[in-house]
């Protein structure tokens, strides 16, 4: 399996537990928003760990640079980790203006984000690292 079709189905399957979440707050039921939002936020971080853990340190030592592409996205994770508590604290406390507000910033940066990996950073990865592609993802999977 190529690690980018990995890579883009984690985005996929985590946009579409955010979108539940965000209809959920919409109808007012915060409860099932917290259910879903939980799902979202786990998935995500562990989709991050995943990127930082074994991904990035894997396209770092093929291409031996640590300050590239994997230093802005591993920045850019810390602002989504960040996002992600605001979030959660607007949903405990039932307040849907803050939860919008943050949910939108939330939705720009993490689309951009995820763009980039898909169109620059992955597509890097099946080019330098195609020779243990398989290994990257078990290892991925069962991180
Ligand atoms: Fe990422
Ligand atoms: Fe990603």
């Amino acid at each position: 399996m190529e690690i980018s079709n990995y890579m883009r189905d984690e985005h996929r399957m985590c946009d579409e537990a955010f979108a539940k979440a965000e209809q959920a707050v919409n109808e007012g039921d915060f409860k099932k928003a917290f259910e879903y939002f939980e799902e979202f936020m786990i998935d995500t971080l562990k989709h991050f760990d995943k990127e930082e853990e074994v991904l990035f340190p894997a396209f770092e030592a093929a291409t031996l640079s640590t300050e590239g592409p994997t230093y802005v996205m591993k920045m850019e994770h810390n602002q989504v980790r960040g996002l992600l508590e605001q979030i959660k604290d607007a949903i405990d406390k039932e307040d849907k203006e803050r939860f919008f507000s943050a949910a939108d910033t939330l939705m720009i940066l993490l689309q951009q984000h995820n763009m980039k990996e898909e169109q620059m950073l992955y597509a890097m990865c099946d080019n330098v690292l195609s020779d243990q592609a398989s290994e990257l993802v078990e290892k991925m999977k069962s991180h």
